[in-house]
């Protein structure tokens, strides 16, 4: 059940990062590095920790004109990453250029390919966030359509609520589509400002691929101690 579980590295210095890692690698599959670590400890940090042999998920979420984000995909594959993310919000063109450039740069390198995700709407926004953005849409209408055209656009998968995985999955008709999802409480946990939560357990059997945590892991006195009663919670 590790396999499934991302743990989201959102601490200030690249001192905690460690010592958070050396005492949790072997019970996650992968860590996610978010913008408050990137914007504190760098690029080097993470090529030191892909050289290390470490699964990173790079979630900057880019979100800018078509050039500038596949431009910032092709340096995001160079660091060794093994997955990162762009706003679906972005178009159609923005992702495909993005999928076309990071394939052709790895292919041209003999380097795998990093997992492109498309990050459909934050799980931190409900029907009324959108609303007061102008989207008219629900929020399960949003990332249904979002996910659709992630997948149109040759995207690894998404990142979505849980809550939207049996519609993603219902709507998107390729099997190696990958489901990422965030906002994710164990039943010890408070919600904080994620608004479309759900239990480890629930989210892996709607078939969810991996679930990241954050602050329920990071903010417990014993991080390892949390992530085991995870882990004992979705056996
Ligand atoms: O602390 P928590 O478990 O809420 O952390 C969730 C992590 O997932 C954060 O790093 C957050 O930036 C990220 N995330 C999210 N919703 C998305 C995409 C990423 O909460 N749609």
């Amino acid at each position: 059940m590790r396999e499934k579980i991302i743990l989201a590295l959102d601490v200030p210095t690249k001192e905690q990062a460690v010592e958070i890692i050396r005492s949790v690698k072997d019970f996650v599959a992968a860590f996610k590095i978010g913008l408050q670590l990137f914007t504190a400890a760098g690029s080097e940090f993470v090529r030191e920790l892909t050289s290390s042999g470490l699964k990173i998920f790079l979630d900057l979420k880019f979100h800018d004109i078509p050039n500038t984000v596949a431009k910032a995909g092709v340096e995001v594959a160079k660091l060794g990453v093994w997955m990162f993310n762009v706003h679906a919000l972005g178009g159609a063109e923005m992702m495909r250029r993005t999928v076309e450039e990071v394939t052709n740069f790895c292919e041209s390198k003999n380097l795998e390919k990093p997992k492109i995700l498309g990050v459909t709407v934050l799980t931190s926004a409900d029907d009324e966030t959108l609303k007061q953005i102008g989207i008219k849409h629900s929020t399960e209408d949003a990332v249904r359509n979002l996910a659709v055209l992630s997948a149109q656009c040759g995207l690894d998968g998404v990142v979505a609520s849980p809550h939207e995985i049996k519609s993603i999955r219902d709507s998107v008709e390729r099997n190696d589509f990958l489901i990422v999802t965030p906002g994710i409480r164990p039943s010890f946990a408070t919600a904080e400002d994620q608004k479309r939560v759900m239990t480890p357990k629930e989210a892996i059997s709607l078939g969810v691929d991996y679930i990241v945590i954050g602050r329920p892991v990071l903010q417990s006195l014993n991080p390892k101690a949390a992530l085991e009663k995870i882990l004992v919670e979705i056996q």
